[in-house]
């Protein structure tokens, strides 16, 4: 296999093309996992591919909803009738909070479930047996059922940051059947408010406030803005339950509205030791919504059902993370994400394992935190995004040495991770002994889809690896022609198959969710065969010929800031709402720490205006409608936005001023001397950048 790789690489020199300059990160060689880990770890026996290959498929997924404890037993593994809303375990019946919790308690009781340790570094950490837990989530059940006038198949905006109280109103509101929708504790009022209107959400949890770098920031006061954008969505938020982030104290300087605001505190009195049976929900009801960005202007809430995501999470912590309920388990993301639900929440509590919930920065106050924490807990399976490794590698590159903590087991997800970044999260974090995956997925995905095995399969920096046991992926090209692995192409990768994990739709939207997911790919919308359903990830990637697949980033309108997703449309919508603006264009720039972070160019209507005034009111405006992980880098005012000769903005152009890179032929273009005067006022004289550009920022906007 090696050859091959040598050779091809050979070929690759000789011929310089496109995609070549896309994966200009080279073959590396291959890390192989301890004898120590292997031992001990759960998935070991590599028929397990065998196992899960086509040729057993859908019946292979079996055994991950036989990690859990169903109600009713299901009839139909896949049903396909209603193709491409797949249903998994159709006809069965099973309640997430009791899997989660009830079912534990006899061997667990007294075991952690969660370990939650504040950004105040003075404050011990705090443990959550499985058993307070279960008290905790029975009565904020009955707060919610009896206060909240809520029941099975309603929705709930949940708006807060990591605090135990978090999960447990997550619990709460699966023990009823209640589908949540977790905000991001960082996005604005505003978007929280947009987002609750188009779940319909009557009833709003947050908190008063938070520890973040160093702070206590006031957060109800975005519920109030929550409240008010709803309104002007057309839609009544009639609850906001606010949890106190310090018993007995008010972190937050806004009034509590008479009638409508409530103290869960206050309220949880009257409901004190009040036990709530889980409600047996259908496999396909739906667990919650999580919103994400795409290519139009509004989120889209992902819908995730019960069953298949529950059963997909649990198969994943246990195969992928190697997660036995022996360990400690920290992963260093936010609950507000898909990863802190289905890795921090459902999956490890699935498996009664012991979750740390961590509310602050990883640097705060320096860049020994995570690994004082790591010790202080004894954590032993590490979880965290590149981000967070070039940050802490940059602020400290010398502290994990520092301190006595051992690591089995270390995960990366959200972006793709530069081999030398990955090498040092390797040797320095990882002390050498820990395995690493690489994880690639998506919000829409519910769990992994790529990464390697870990007592199987050699780690390669830079790859994410194989497909998960049961997953099928394939690249095209643009015509919907297979790239082979190994032929040195990139392309759009797709899953061939459906899969327990995968969300069940938009919510409200059956229309978009075809179209955006499976239109480009399925050649007859009539078909109930799977096979006729690729699923578009919306990512360009590349294939080795070892199998491997490395990810190149997005291939849409969307930036991946630090791990997350922006549609730059939503960014530039909240531009147009600053009055002076005429046009505005959004386009992702290299950032050494973030991966990418956005940049702005707007034009201006006619008069005269004051140009820094207005790029601060676009800084402004987008920090207000989504919240401060927007924040542009620089706003550009220009002249005008360089167009196609039909009005189009050229996005690709901007995007190339802005990575000192070369614009390319403009001549086309209706006014190619702006460019130039752009070109000049970005770059100045600056030198030109042509080569190890990534694919995703070369082809920004490019038409496809
Ligand atoms: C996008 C999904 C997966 C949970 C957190 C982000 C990028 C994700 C990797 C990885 C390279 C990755 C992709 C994907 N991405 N994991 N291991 N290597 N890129 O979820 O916000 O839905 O973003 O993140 O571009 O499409 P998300």
């Amino acid at each position: 296999m090696a050859d091959v790789r040598v050779m091809k690489e050979k070929e690759q020199e000789t011929e310089v093309n496109e995609a070549q300059i896309a994966v200009h990160w080279k073959e590396e060689q291959y890390f192989y996992p301890s004898s120590k880990f292997i031992g001990q770890a759960y998935l070991t026996d590599p028929a397990v591919d065998q196992r899960f290959s086509e040729k057993n498929f859908p019946e292979c997924f079996r055994e991950y909803a036989d990690l859990l404890s169903w109600d009713q037993y299901w009839h139909t593994t896949l049903d396909t009738s209603d193709a491409p809303f797949w249903k998994w375990y159709a006809g069965g019946k099973l309640n997430a909070s009791y899997n989660c919790i009830d079912r534990h308690l006899e061997q667990y009781r007294n075991k952690a479930a969660f370990v939650f340790v504040g950004e105040p570094e003075d404050v011990p950490p705090l443990s959550i047996t499985y058993q307070e837990l279960y008290y905790q989530v029975n009565e904020m059940a009955a707060l919610l059922r009896d206060f909240g006038g809520l029941k099975a198949g309603d929705r709930v905006t949940i708006h807060m940051p990591v605090v135990p109280e978090l999960p447990i109103t997550m619990l709460a509101c699966a023990r009823l059947g209640v589908i949540h929708s977790v905000v991001f504790g960082g996005f604005s009022g505003e978007a929280c408010g947009m987002r609750a209107a188009d779940s319909g959400s009557k009833v709003l949890v947050t908190i008063d406030g938070y520890y973040r770098s160093g702070a206590m920031t006031d957060h109800k006061e975005k519920a109030d803005i929550a409240v008010k954008t709803a309104k002007d969505e057309k839609h009544t938020i009639e609850k906001v339950l606010v949890w106190h982030r310090e018993p007995g104290k008010y972190n937050s300087k806004t009034p509590m509205v008479e009638g409508r605001d409530f103290f869960v505190e206050d309220v949880l009195k009257k409901y004190a030791g009040q036990i709530v049976e889980p409600v047996p929900m259908p496999s396909e009801a739906p667990l919650f919504l999580m919103y994400t960005s795409g290519t139009t202007g509004r989120p889209k809430g992902c819908q995730h059902g019960t069953g298949g995501y529950l059963s997909y999470v649990a198969g994943t912590t246990k195969y992928i993370q190697d997660l036995h309920p022996t360990d400690v388990y920290w992963c260093m993301a936010d609950i507000g994400w898909i990863t802190g639900h289905s890795y921090i929440v459902y999956g490890p509590l699935a498996l009664a394992a012991t979750s740390v919930l961590y509310e602050g920065v990883p640097n705060y106050p320096d860049a020994g935190r995570p690994w004082r924490v790591a010790k202080r807990l004894n954590v032993n399976i590490f979880h965290t995004s590149p981000t967070a490794i070039r940050m802490l590698r940059k602020a400290g590159p010398d502290e994990p040495a520092k301190y006595d903590y051992h690591f089995k087991h270390m995960t990366t997800v959200g972006e793709p991770i530069e081999p030398e970044v990955w090498k040092w999260y390797h040797e320095v974090v990882g002390k050498g002994e820990a395995v690493i995956v690489d994880t690639w997925w998506q919000t829409e995905t519910g769990g992994f889809l790529c990464s390697t095995k870990p007592a199987i399969d050699p780690m390669k920096p830079g790859s994410a690896g194989p497909a998960l046991p049961g997953i099928y992926p394939v690249i095209f090209d643009e015509e919907g022609k297979e790239v082979k692995g190994g032929s040195g192409k990139a392309g759009n990768i797709c899953i061939r198959n459906p899969w327990p994990g995968m969300f069940q739709t938009i919510y409200g939207d059956r229309d978009r969710f075809v179209a955006q997911y499976y239109r480009k790919y399925n050649k007859n919308p009539k078909s109930k065969d799977w096979r006729d359903w690729p699923y578009f990830a919306g990512d360009g990637a590349v294939q080795a010929p070892d199998g491997y697949f490395r990810i190149l980033g997005r291939v849409d309108d969307v930036i991946n800031v630090a791990g997350h997703r922006l549609g730059t449309k939503e960014l530039e919508s909240a531009c147009l709402t600053v009055n002076e603006v005429a046009e505005a264009a959004v386009i992702p720039v290299v950032d050494e720490v973030k991966g990418r972070v956005p940049e702005v160019y707007v034009s201006l209507k006619p008069g005269q205006h004051n140009a820094t005034a207005v790029s601060e009111a676009v800084t402004k405006a987008i920090e207000h409608q989504i919240g401060k992980i927007a924040r542009p880098k620089k706003v550009h005012v220009v002249p005008d936005m360089p167009k196609t000769r039909s009005g189009k903005i050229m996005r690709r152009v901007l995007a190339a001023i802005s990575n000192q890179m070369d614009t390319g032929d403009v001549t086309t273009l209706a006014n190619p001397d702006v460019v130039e005067q752009i070109r000049v006022m970005v770059q100045g004289n600056r030198p030109v950048i042509t080569k190890d550009v990534p694919e995703d920022v070369k082809r920004f906007g490019e038409e496809r």
